[in-house]
Order: C-alpha cells, then structure tokens, then sequence
C-alpha cells in the first residue's frame, strides 16, 4: 500500500479539486475516508468486490460484519435493494438525507462480501455536503464502514483516521469534524415489527413519530443473538481502561470520585469524561478532565474525540457513567457500555 494521500476539502468552491482527485479514486478501486455528518467513513465502491474486500483487510475487520452502502440520490437506492416497502420510502422522506441506515433486501448490483454473504444491505444518504459531492462526482454506491481500526473509537477528524490507518488506505478527504459524531441508527426494515440493530444519531422518540411499531434496541446483555453481526460487546474502545457508572446521577457522581480518589491515592493517573456542569465534582483532585459539553447532543458531538485525547494521554484509568436511556441518551449509553468491555459499574 502506497502513502496515503491527504486531501482537504473546503465548503465552498466548485468544481472542488480534493472531491474530484477523490471520486476517481473511488472509481478505480481505491480506498478513501471520507467525512460523513456522523463519522469519518473508509469507503470503496460497492460494486467492486475486489475494493471492498480492501475495506476488510485495512482495517482488520471480520469478514462476517456487514458495511453499510452510501448512496447519493433515491434513484441510486432503487439499484442496491431489491424491494423498496412503502415505510422506507417514507422514513426516507423523513430522515435523509440523515444519519438513518435501512436494512433492506439486498440487489444483484451489491456483492456478497459488502453484506457478509447475507440478504440484506444496509443503505444510507448522508447529510454531510461533502460525503453528498463526493457521492455525486463518484457515481456509484460507495460501501463505507467507520474509518477505525477493528474495535477502536470511531474516527471524528481525518486525524483520528490517519492514527489509525495510515499507510493502510490510499486517501483521506480532509473535510474538518464531523458535525454529529455519532454513528447512524441502523433499523432492519425486513424484520415485522421494523428493529433498530444499533441505536444512533436518530433517536428511537423520532422514529416512533414516523412509525410507532418501531421496536428498541435489544440490550447485548439480554442474551439475543447477534442480529447485527457488528454489535460485539466490546467496541468503539479505548485501550486505556475504562469504567463506567451507571445509576441515579448524584450517586454515580459520588462513585466515580471516590474511585478516582483510590486511584491517586494508588499512584494511578486518572482521566475522567464528564459533561460540563459535573466538572466540578472532582475540584480537589488531580485528575485530567475532558468536559463534554453541556446537553446530549454536544456530549455525542465529543464523546469520540475526547476518548481519544484521555487514551494517548498515558493515564492508567478512565472514568465516565451513563445518561438516562432517552433520545441520545440510549445511543451514548451503548457505545459507552461497549467501551467499558460490556459491563458498567451499577450504583444503585
Ligand atoms: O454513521 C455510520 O453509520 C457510519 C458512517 C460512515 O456512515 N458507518 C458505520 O459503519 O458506523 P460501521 O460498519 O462501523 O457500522 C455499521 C453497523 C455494523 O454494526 C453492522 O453490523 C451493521 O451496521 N450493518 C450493516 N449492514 C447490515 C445488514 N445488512 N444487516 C444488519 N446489520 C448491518
Ligand atoms: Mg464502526
């Protein structure tokens, strides 16, 4: 694998260089991350079962996980999937372009190793300008999972990429942070009732508006079989341990100082992720703190990047807990429990 390229993409400005360097990129096979408004994601074109057994061996993801494909317009959805049922259409009028994947039949069009050999395809329509541009100016669908290692924190920034896949892909398209920086909700509208695999950017209260015979996540701890081949309990991972507390807010609170206070006192380097108004809970201690903002979607917005600036800070533990499971809140909660390894600290 050659050096990989970097490009930066501003907003304005057209024909945009770095979009067309990138798109023909893509139609020769290439591997290029590219910004999404969720995370950065490791794309190839979908049609191309040679580019994206790539995706696979860069990085280092099981061939058993199926990819999500990007698509630009309704016209590219009708030739990745076989059956397009009314409710998608209309979740599609609704949420895209937007962080909403669809799990629908899959088309001859997609090969069998961007869906793990399996029936279905997972679609999505971006919302990001410049993933919409690159998608346009490629022309096909492109297969994109998130640009990280196997199991490590989502890529927010084309830094985070290139920590971890540099020299692994031929292209990053710089287009600055994602504005979301939490992955897609992934619903199987083949399933009746429709189910969310993985919960996301699009709250379950949002879809209910749309579809009320929605049904929720399944908690990974409940013993359900993996439906969504991805959803391994430890995921999204610092390599610096991580615990975290789940329970009534000032009690996790008082737990989580009490055990930073342990810590130090063990002569451990302590980290801690917390939204802003708790900052406080830990003044007296020389702990290094991330704040993460002030409501949910801010703390999704940072949760990735603030992981990953306590994980390179050499400490020996990182603390966080948990936020009531409603709208963001149930997103965070699973990609902080699958942070933790799949277990949390219960408080209560
Ligand atoms: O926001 C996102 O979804 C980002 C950006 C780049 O679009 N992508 C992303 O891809 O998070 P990835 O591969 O890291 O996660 C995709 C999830 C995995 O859990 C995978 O198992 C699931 O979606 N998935 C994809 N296709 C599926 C299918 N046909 N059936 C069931 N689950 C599927
Ligand atoms: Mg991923």
């Amino acid at each position: 694998m050659p050096e990989t390229i970097q490009l930066t993409v501003s907003p304005v400005g057209e024909p945009n260089a770095s979009i067309v360097r990138a798109a023909s990129l893509l139609r020769e096979g290439k591997l290029v991350a590219f910004p999404t408004e969720t995370v950065y994601g490791l794309g190839a074109d979908a049609t191309n079962p040679a580019a994206v057994a790539a995706i696979f061996a860069a990085k280092e993801r099981p061939a058993s996980d199926p990819l999500i494909v990007h698509i630009a317009d309704l016209e590219q959805l009708a030739s990745v999937v076989a059956e397009t049922p009314p409710l998608a259409l209309r979740l599609a009028e609704r949420f895209w372009p937007g962080p909403l994947t669809l799990v629908l039949p899959r088309a001859e069009l997609i090969p069998p190793n961007v869906t793990a050999g399996g029936p279905t395809v997972g679609v999505r329509m971006p919302a990001s300008l410049v993933a919409q541009k690159l998608l346009r100016a490629a022309a096909v669908p492109v297969a994109a999972p998130s640009a990280n290692r196997f199991m490590r924190t989502s890529p927010t920034t084309a830094a985070h990429v290139l920590a971890d896949l540099d020299g692994r892909i031929d292209c990053v398209l710089d287009g600055g942070p994602c504005a979301v920086g939490m992955e897609s909700t992934v619903l199987d509208l083949t399933t009746t009732p429709p189910t969310v695999l993985r919960p996301g950017a699009v709250t379950l209260e949002a879809l209910h508006e749309v579809a009320p015979e929605i049904v929720g996540p399944v908690a990974p701890d409940a013993g359900a079989v993996a439906r969504a081949p991805g959803q391994m309990k430890r995921h999204y991972a610092p390599r610096t341990r991580l615990l975290v507390f789940a329970g009534q807010e000032e009690r996790a609170l008082a737990a989580l100082r009490a055990e930073a206070e342990i810590a130090l006192t063990r002569g451990e380097r302590v980290g801690a992720l917390l939204p802003d108004n708790e900052i406080s809970a830990l003044d007296g201690l020389d702990a290094r703190i991330e704040s993460l903002g002030a409501d949910l979607a801010a703390i999704s917005h940072n949760l990735y990047a603030a992981l990953r600036a306590l994980d390179d800070a050499g400490l020996d533990l990182l603390l966080t807990h948990t936020y009531d499971d409603e709208g963001l809140g149930l997103a965070l909660n699973d990609r902080l429990r699958r942070a933790a390894g799949g277990s949390l600290r219960s408080v209560q």
